[in-house]
């Protein structure tokens, strides 16, 4: 099969190299050209385990290659995906649609009969709707529109990819079906669900995945601070209503709140849907709220664990992503956190394993550290923030040997609070029991 990937993002990087190792032919096309000159050099704009070497292989076997030529790309493919970017608009949270419309128009020019158009960006419902339309004004006719969202995670989006828990196709026609099944088939071999719908459906489908996620994650943030305030550990909560079938153990880990480019953006966006339909969406909306305010408020934790201010005081943040295995700075929770206690006059030590370039364009006054013991020297606090496995085994009899102040913050609960205890440390969780208890 002969796919044209529009965008070479996080998204259509990962599925253009994926696609391309399930044995198709992938021209990923992008107007960026020096983004597709360090591509041909085998440089990745992002950083992804796996992708560097995914890239090469395949373009080695002349099955993936990168283009700032649109037509050349397209000519011949059977499917064209768009994976431009739906960044969230300023101010009203619309997903900006701009770069899909744009990529439509340029496609019109030039795609053949019989192609299949598919939007693999998160793309609001009736999307799909909407390029049809534009396709049909600029004289393209018997051309497919179909949607296929995806639900990789940033870090682990090449596992995802070949692995996932299931493919949503959402096609008005058979042939959008049967090319999609067709480039999926390898797939299959694996088990791998698909579910076809309409198209509107599979659109929607992505935003209450996302939503729902975020719902679940702002559940158990909330019931981290009642077990604060009840003197229970959320931990052995989380734990306890996981293990229920209905329920199940994943995204029950308390923290600072989640960031990223996925959840804040298409929770927004699936807001701004429901109002555009007249329908409330209060749980989505509350939790909105609830995330924001969460992540604005961790710096309060930070400066409760020190006394009530941070005035003056040396603070080692560690880990600066919103996650780990990435160095995606977008909403992480670092941000409201580091940005609060330099505006309070802290001194901030910073270390993340691969976000500093990324978080040098972000924050001003925050001394980049070479590692997580170089941060701590001499620091009041050590606040733990992303939850790299490399901070999950440090020498915390070091890190204790290194603070000036005894105090570990630990916002993604990685540590044992008894063994920090018994390093010196003086340990503040989420979640567990009441704070500094
Ligand atoms: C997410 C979805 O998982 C993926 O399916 C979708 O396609 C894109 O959005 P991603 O943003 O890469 O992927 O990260 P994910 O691992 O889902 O984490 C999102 C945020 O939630 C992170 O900030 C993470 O720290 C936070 N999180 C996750 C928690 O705070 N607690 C949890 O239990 C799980």
């Amino acid at each position: 099969m002969r796919i044209a990937m529009i965008g070479t993002g996080y998204v259509g990087l990962v599925s253009g190299a994926c696609f391309a190792d399930f044995g198709h032919h992938v021209a990923c096309v992008d107007k960026d050209s020096s983004k597709i000159d360090r591509l041909n050099a085998g440089v990745m704009p992002i950083w992804e385990p796996g992708l560097e070497g995914l890239v090469k292989s395949n373009a080695e076997r002349g099955r993936l290659t990168f283009t700032t030529d649109l037509p050349g790309a397209v000519e011949g493919a059977e499917a064209v995906f768009i994976a431009v970017g739906t960044p969230a608009r300023r101010g009203d949270g619309h997903a900006d649609l701009t770069f899909v419309f744009e990529a439509v128009r340029e496609l019109a020019k030039v795609i053949k009969p019989g192609t299949v158009v598919v939007t693999k960006s998160t793309v609001p419902v009736g999307t799909g709707d909407e390029i049809e339309r534009i396709l049909r004004e600029e004289g393209v006719t018997d051309v497919s529109v179909a949607s296929n969202p995806e639900f990789l995670r940033e870090g682990a989006a090449i596992a995802d990819f070949k692995h996932p828990d299931r493919i949503v196709v959402g096609a008005e026609d058979d042939r959008a079906q049967e090319v999609l099944r067709e480039i999926y088939r390898p797939l299959f071999l694996n088990r791998a669900p698909i579910l076809i719908t309409g198209r509107r459906t599979a659109e929607l489908t992505k935003y209450a995945a996302n939503a729902f996620l975020a719902v679940k994650i702002s559940f158990i943030n909330e019931i981290a601070d009642l077990c604060e305030a009840v003197d229970a550990d959320v931990q052995d909560v989380a734990r306890g209503i996981g293990l229920d079938n209905r329920i199940g153990p994943k995204f029950l880990h308390a923290g600072p709140g989640y960031g990223g480019s996925c959840f804040p953006k298409d929770t927004l966006a699936l807001l701004q849907t429901a109002d555009a339909a007249g329908v409330d969406q209060r749980i989505v909306r509350t939790t909105v709220e609830v995330n924001d305010d969460r992540k604005n408020d961790m710096v309060e934790r930070v400066a409760g664990a020190l006394g009530g201010d941070v005035a003056g005081k040396r603070v080692a943040v560690l880990g600066l992503a919103f996650k780990p295995n990435t160095d995606d700075m977008r909403e992480a929770p670092s941000i409201p956190i580091v940005t609060a206690l330099v505006e309070r006059g802290a001194q901030v030590s910073a270390y993340d394993p691969v976000a500093r370039e990324q978080a040098e364009k972000i924050f001003s006054g925050v001394e980049f550290s070479d590692d997580a013991y170089a941060a701590a020297e001499g620091a009041d606090a050590l606040v733990m923030v992303t939850e790299w496995d490399e901070f999950r085994a440090l020498d915390l009899e070091r890190v204790a040997g290194s603070l000036r102040g005894k105090v570990l913050v630990d916002l993604r609960n990685v540590y044992d609070p008894g063994e920090a205890e018994a390093a010196g440390l003086r340990y503040y969780g989420v979640g567990r029991g009441r704070p500094g208890s």
